[in-house]
Parts: C-alpha cells; structure tokens; sequence
C-alpha cells in the first residue's frame, strides 16, 4: 500500500547549492527559500552552519538564515557538524538542526575529517545541546549503499549508525545514496536492516540521481512504508565539471509522480517550477528535472 501523502523536505538551497561552482548571492537563496515556501514545501533545508574552508558556498550560512522569513509552521533545518556551529545555527535563528554522519569510513574522514565513532561521539554533545534548547534534530547518514572509495557498504552499517541517530534523540533519520549507485534490490535490503532498529515514519529517503535510478528508488521505499522524500528543485547540484556527475532527485519529478500515483504533498507544481526557472536563470543552466523541461514546451 502506497502512503496517501508524501512530505518532500526541499534540500536544494543546502544540497544543491552546496556542490554548484558558481558562488550565489545571500540575497538570491533568501528569495529562492520563500520561493520554495510560497510552493507549499514545508520542509526546505537552509544552509549549514560548516568551515567555510570546507564549503566555502555556504559561507553566508548567518545571513541566508536571519533573513529568512520563517513562515508558520514550518521548517528550516540546518547542518550543524559540532557545538560550535550548533551555537551559530542557534545565534541566527535556527529552530531546527541536522547532524551528518556516515556509514563509509572513508567518506567520513574526507566529508567531517573524522571516524564514525569520533563523529557519533560529537554528534552526542549536538544532540545534547539541541535538546536542551528545545530544538528538533534531523539525522543524516550518507553513503548508504556505496562509498567511492569503498564500493558496496553493508547494509548492517547503515543500520548501525542509524540506530546512533535514532538514539540520540533524532526525529528523523536520512537515509543518503551519496553518490546514486542504488537500484531498487539494494535499496529494499537497506531499508529492510534500518527499519529493524528505526520505526518506519521516522526515515527519509534522499537519493541522487546519478544512475537514473532515484524515481525507481522512492517508488521502492514508499511501498515498504517510507513518507518523508528529500529532493531538490531542478535537481541543483549537478558538477559542471564531472561528466555524468547529477545532483539530488529533482523536487518537480518527485511531485509529478507523487501526484501521478495520486498521492497528495501540497506542493503547487507550478509555483515549484517557477522557483527551478529563478534559481536556473541564476546559475545559467538548462532546467534541472525532466518535468520542467517538459511542460515548459507545451
Ligand atoms: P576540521 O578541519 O577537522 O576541524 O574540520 P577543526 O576543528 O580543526 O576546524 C578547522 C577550521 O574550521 C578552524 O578554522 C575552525 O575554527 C573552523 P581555522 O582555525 O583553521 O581558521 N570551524 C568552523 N567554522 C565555522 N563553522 C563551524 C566550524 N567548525 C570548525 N561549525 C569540520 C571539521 C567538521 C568542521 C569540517 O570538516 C566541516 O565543516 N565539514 C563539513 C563538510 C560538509 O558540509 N559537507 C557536506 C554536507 S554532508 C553531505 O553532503 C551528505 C548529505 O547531503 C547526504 C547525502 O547526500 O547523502 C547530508
Ligand atoms: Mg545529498
């Protein structure tokens, strides 16, 4: 049985942006944010409060967060790697935060420069904090079916850090395929190890397109229960420089075949493309999801 509703979490200002070369203007994603709002996600990922050495896209996290004008009832999270960006996030308004684990030890080392244990250890101390000040936590795990430096990572990893997320007091676990490798078979088994240790409603799907394989990957995960899908307006993310290299699932093919299947997201297709259209525009690049591109010939 397939969900009757759907709640996409909007990670393109964050994902998306994060991995574009071109630098965008504070103002820019602000507007594209409330763009995104105005569409009826309710969900839309801000920024991260990271080095900027790290990323240096996001280094306007502060301002893109105090100048967002948070709507009622709904929800901005930040990534937050430790206390101190945890303190900033909170400074400039933050509500709710994201913590990013890794089921690779090797994606860890190159993404947060440090193993999975040392990681789930601050996370811990994060965790604490966000607690303390009433606020909510997502948790991601990143590299759920493959690693690029590892190949196959087992599903009882996944699990594994997941039950950690779970445990600290995260309201909802991502579940990250980093790099796009997972068909529908892996997928399924990885879903099967997490939900062992994490109820069903609690766990995202955030897939990336790089195989084609992310339309087929939700559509797996919502028949076994999953309702909560990370995606990203016109599919932003994609590295000019790395052939065949694509960003997140695309938020407008996502919503056409929510809609399709007659399950509902309140999301306004054509207010979702108008933003995919500004933030396009913006970069200089074709549209990003196969629907735009689509509907915009008709
Ligand atoms: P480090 O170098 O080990 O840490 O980085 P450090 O404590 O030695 O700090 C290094 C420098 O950063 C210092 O500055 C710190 O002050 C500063 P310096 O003294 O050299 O001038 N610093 C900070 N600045 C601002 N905000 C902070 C902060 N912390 C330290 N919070 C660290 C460790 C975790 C900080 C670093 O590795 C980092 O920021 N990593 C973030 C990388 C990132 O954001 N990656 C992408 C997101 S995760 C993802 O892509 C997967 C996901 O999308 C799911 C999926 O797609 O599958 C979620
Ligand atoms: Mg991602």
């Amino acid at each position: 049985d397939l969900p009757r509703f759907v709640k996409i979490v909007e990670v393109g200002p964050r994902d998306g942006l994060q991995n574009e070369k071109a630098s965008v203007p504070a103002s820019v994603k602000i507007h594209l944010i409330h763009k995104l709002v105005a569409a009826g996600l309710s969900a839309v990922e801000a920024t991260s409060f990271v080095s900027p050495k790290w990323v240096p896209q996001l280094a306007d996290a502060k301002e893109v967060l105090r100048g967002i004008q948070q709507a009622p009832g709904v929800r901005y999270p930040v990534l937050t790697p430790n206390l101190r960006g945890f303190e900033a996030a909170v400074a400039a308004g933050a509500k709710e935060i994201a913590i990013f684990a890794s089921a690779s030890e090797s994606f860890s080392r190159s993404n947060i420069n440090c193993t999975i244990e040392e990681s789930l250890a601050r996370y811990r101390g994060v965790a604490a904090a966000a607690k303390k000040h009433g606020l909510s936590i997502r948790g991601y795990v990143s590299c759920v079916i493959g690693c690029p430096v590892e190949g196959a990572i087992h599903p009882s990893k996944v699990a594994y850090v997941a039950k950690e997320l779970y445990n600290m007091g995260c309201s909802e676990i991502s579940l990250g395929d980093t790099i796009g490798v997972g068909t529908p078979g892996s997928v399924a088994a990885m879903l099967e190890a997490v939900m062992t240790f994490v109820p069903k409603d609690k766990i995202a799907v955030h897939f990336h397109d790089t195989y084609g394989q992310a339309l087929a990957n939700i559509l797996v995960s919502l028949q076994m229960g999953i309702n909560i899908v990370d995606s990203s307006v016109s599919g932003l993310g994609g590295c000019p420089y790395a052939k065949g290299a694509t960003g997140n699932v695309a938020t407008e093919d996502v919503v056409y075949m929510l809609h399709g299947l007659g399950i509902d997201t309140n999301v306004d297709l054509n207010k979702l493309m108008e933003a995919g259209d500004y933030i396009s525009k913006h970069l200089g690049r074709p549209l990003g999801s196969k629907t735009a591109t689509a509907l915009r010939k008709l």
